[in-house]
């Protein structure tokens, strides 16, 4: 584990990130924070290094990576064919949250990247030390956040170390994240655009750019396979059953106690603005009901505090489905595998 300050500047020069590249040109594993999760990289080129993602991961074969890069150049390197919108998109998000699905370019990248798709997942992190680390590897680096395979993304060096620890080469530890989700996946290789997974970037941000933007339907309809090969899978999941509950805090105070008296430990997730407000054997707040970004920033924190605290029962309040609020509640869902309570 290497520790680094963000705010160092030449990072590509500190001898951690270059020890870490050269073990990442040596074809092995690292993990590294981004702004939105902490990432499992590797050289995106090599079939061997690829594979051990996968591996370490427990991460099923058919799920395609996200290629990072850290020069505009390395682009076209990956895809062709790159629309006019897309590279709207890429000129106003990049380097940030906003992950592109574009047309594969032939023999540039590992078939096991791309999980035999003839598109490409691309995008550049709005981070100092995931950019620093890409130029001095100088590779594509194909990364997945850097969790075991269904648990919460990482936020936290710690997080990685949990899960990952003794299964990869090395982490960079360069502190929190910041967005706290992953990033926004917009597929770029047709007509119109469309959002296989709602992240970092909104939808109405997306919108100011290019007009009009489709949300694949899975993710509105239930029992459609998603687009995004990843979006099917569980994820997220806390240890502990979780339910999401329309209603009022009374309405969740009454599910605790039912579930009390029946001698089962119960825990709260709700926010800053209540969190005094419940009797429960676990309340946990999550960021500010009045700032989602804070939300947002610590959701996968939180559900991982859940599964060190024993409960056996989680009950979360719910978030309005708007800006940040969509990615939230996206995620939300999957981790409660679409429990829904309604008042
Ligand atoms: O914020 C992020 O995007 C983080 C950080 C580390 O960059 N990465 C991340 O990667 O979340 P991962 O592997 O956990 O999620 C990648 C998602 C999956 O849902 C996958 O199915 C989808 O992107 N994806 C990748 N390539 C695709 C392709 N060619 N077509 C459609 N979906 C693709
Ligand atoms: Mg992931």
């Amino acid at each position: 584990q290497w520790i680094v300050d963000k705010y160092e500047v030449g990072l590509e020069a500190y001898p951690q990130i270059k020890e870490a590249a050269r073990i990442l040109q040596a074809n092995q594993v690292v993990a590294f924070p981004t702004e939105t999760v902490y990432g499992l990289g590797a050289n995106a080129t090599s079939n061997e290094a690829v594979n051990k993602i996968f591996e370490a991961k427990g991460r099923p074969s058919d799920n395609p990576l996200i290629v990072h890069i850290s020069r505009l150049e390395q682009l076209d390197m990956i895809a062709q064919d790159i629309s006019d919108i897309a590279r709207q998109l890429i000129s106003k998000f990049w380097p940030g949250p906003l992950t592109l699905v574009l047309k594969k370019k032939d023999n540039s990248i590992s078939e096991k990247v791309t999980a035999g798709l003839n598109t490409v997942a691309v995008r550049m992190p709005d981070h100092p030390i995931a950019l620093a680390l890409i130029t001095a590897a100088n590779l594509p680096l194909a990364a997945p956040s850097a969790n075991l395979s269904g648990k919460p993304s990482p936020t936290l060096a710690k997080h990685v170390a949990d899960d990952l620890a003794g299964k990869i080469a090395g982490i960079i530890d360069g502190g929190a994240t910041g967005v706290g989700l992953e990033s926004t996946v917009i597929d770029c290789s047709g007509e119109i655009p469309v959002i296989l997974r709602p992240g970092g970037v909104t939808k109405e941000q997306l919108e100011e750019i290019c007009g009009k933007v489709e949300i694949d339907q899975a993710l509105v309809t239930e029992g459609q396979a998603p687009r995004a090969p990843g979006m099917k899978y569980t994820h997220y999941a806390p240890k502990a059953p979780l339910y999401i509950v329309n209603g009022s805090k009374i309405f969740i105070q009454s599910l605790v106690n039912e579930k009390q008296e029946q001698g089962i430990k119960v825990g709260v997730l709700t926010t800053t603005e209540r969190e005094q407000e419940y009797a429960a054997d676990e309340v946990i707040a999550c960021g500010s009901r009045n700032d989602l970004e804070s939300v947002a920033n610590r959701l996968y924190e939180v559900l991982r505090l859940f599964d060190e605290s024993k409960v056996d029962i989680i009950f979360s309040e719910s978030f309005p489905n708007e800006g940040i609020g969509e990615a939230i509640m996206n995620r939300l869902h999957k981790a409660a595998g679409h429990q829904l309570i309604n008042e």
